[in-house]
């Protein structure tokens, strides 16, 4: 599969999925996108509301280019906070096309880490993030109470309308703690009605540049 590279707005690179003809970020800004919603507005949120914790289980629905990941596992490292971060992908880009990406990042050899790892093992990138990565549909994700903060990364609801199901999400409320939390940057109606039905507890916040809002939901 060939995935192009697209250059966003803030000089990020983010990647074109050939088939289901959708950008893994914003045009806006990839890597201030990312900042916004999983980092800001997940990891420094769930961290605020939980400061006795010093550890954290993250889940990341689609690993991707790795962004999410890369820039996780610096925050880990800034914050001394220990995290093991989950992350399914069914589609994994190939380690040319992410040496290609890692060119445009200051931390480039932390994204090839991330790529070259293996699949399937518990791998540490710093001394405070380990990531296990499992080329897997996220939709056979089974674990109960096991993560704290949960990356919703899927493509569109447009796209990939059976990833925004209630039922989905009723199998990621299973697979999230107590005072657990999941972020996400789509704010579409539907989506935050699924949510809701699915025992979530919804809150819009402002999203990141061109796009008015994201949506939190929170395990109570
Ligand atoms: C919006 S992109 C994620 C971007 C990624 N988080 C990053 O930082 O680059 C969505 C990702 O989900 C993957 N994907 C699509 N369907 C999937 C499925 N059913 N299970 C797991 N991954 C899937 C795609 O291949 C793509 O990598």
């Amino acid at each position: 599969m060939e995935f192009s590279i697209v250059i966003t707005e803030d000089g990020s690179p983010t990647l074109h999925h050939p088939v289901f003809e959708q950008n893994y970020h914003s045009i806006n800004g990839a890597a201030s996108e990312s900042q916004h919603i999983f980092i800001q507005n997940g990891l420094d949120y769930w961290l605020h509301n939980n400061k006795d914790k010093t550890s954290i289980d993250i889940f990341e629905m689609g690993f991707g280019s790795g962004l999410n990941a890369m820039l996780t596992a610096k925050r880990a490292e800034d914050l001394k906070v220990n995290i093991i971060y989950t992350t399914y992908e069914s589609f994994p880009i190939s380690i040319d096309t992410a040496i290609e990406i890692s060119t445009y990042f200051e931390n480039s050899e932390i994204l090839i880490n991330l790529h070259q790892c293996p699949w399937g093992q518990a791998i540490k990138i710093n001394n405070y993030f380990t990531i296990i990565k499992k080329e897997k549909k996220m939709e056979c994700i089974d674990a109960i109470n096991k993560f704290d903060l949960i990356y919703y990364d899927a493509f569109s609801p447009i796209s990939q309308p059976e990833l925004w199901t209630t039922e989905i999400f009723q199998k990621l409320f299973k697979a999230t703690k107590n005072q657990g939390l999941l972020t996400t940057y789509c704010a579409k109606g539907s989506v935050k009605r699924s949510l809701k039905e699915a025992g979530w507890q919804i809150t819009a916040l402002k999203g990141p540049k061109g796009k008015r809002e994201m949506t939190i939901a929170e395990k109570h």
